[in-house]
């Protein structure tokens, strides 16, 4: 997605350890106008998928989340994270990992909102590990429902995460695929 990309170029930030920063149209302040463009791509590219609800993971997957669940006109579910759990009957936990915070936390998707049958697209700002997306996969398949796709605004495309998804069957969708962060610099994998 040329936009996003040209987004990334003229004001993502390389950090130490393979970390691109994008506060400035992501994951702080947010540009409404890219969100939204954001949405219509997904929708485009997952129009075939008979897409009933779109999955996110607060906090940063809510805003890409939401444009696409308009475009759909179906509900977002964003999964909320917490340290320690209060287990219940009527919700949905998944453990993930964070390789990038070191920390485990639980998500949660109450049961009211997946239902058995339904076609779940599932959305986040960034794939790194795939920690998130196997999680929030898993939480589908634990209500009887199936995934439609992943939608990945900006993959960190020399982390396993991509591979590790598609290996185990799903269908990943990247709008921008970044090939390294290498000397400070973002290299983007071509695409044909
Ligand atoms: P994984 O899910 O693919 O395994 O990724 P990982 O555990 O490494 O990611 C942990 C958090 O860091 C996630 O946000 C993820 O979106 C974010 N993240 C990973 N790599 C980058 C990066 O290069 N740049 C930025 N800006 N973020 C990255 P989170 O903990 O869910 O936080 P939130 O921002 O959504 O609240
Ligand atoms: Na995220
Ligand atoms: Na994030």
């Amino acid at each position: 997605m040329e936009l996003l990309k040209q987004k990334v170029i003229s004001e993502g930030i390389v950090l130490a350890k393979g970390v691109l920063k994008v506060d400035s149209f992501l994951n702080h302040q947010m540009d409404p106008f890219l969100m939204r463009e954001i949405g219509r791509e997904f929708k485009e590219r997952f129009a075939e998928e008979g897409v009933t609800k779109v999955l996110t993971i607060e906090s940063s997957g809510i805003a890409p989340g939401i444009m696409t669940a308009l475009e759909f006109g179906v509900p977002l579910i964003f999964a909320r994270k917490q340290k320690s759990l209060t287990l219940t009957e009527d919700i949905f936990v998944e453990k993930v990992y964070s390789f990038t915070k070191r920390e485990t936390n639980e998500i949660t998707v109450s049961k009211k909102f997946v239902a058995p049958g339904e076609r779940v697209l599932i959305v986040d700002d960034f794939l790194a590990n795939g920690e998130a997306a196997f999680g929030l996969a898993r939480i589908v398949e634990q209500a009887g429902a199936s995934v439609a796709g992943i939608g990945i605004v900006i993959e960190k495309s020399f982390q396993p995460g991509r591979k590790l998804l598609q290996e185990a069957g799903y269908r990943v969708e990247s709008l921008v695929r970044v090939a390294s962060l290498e000397d400070e610099r973002v290299t983007f994998v071509e695409e044909e």
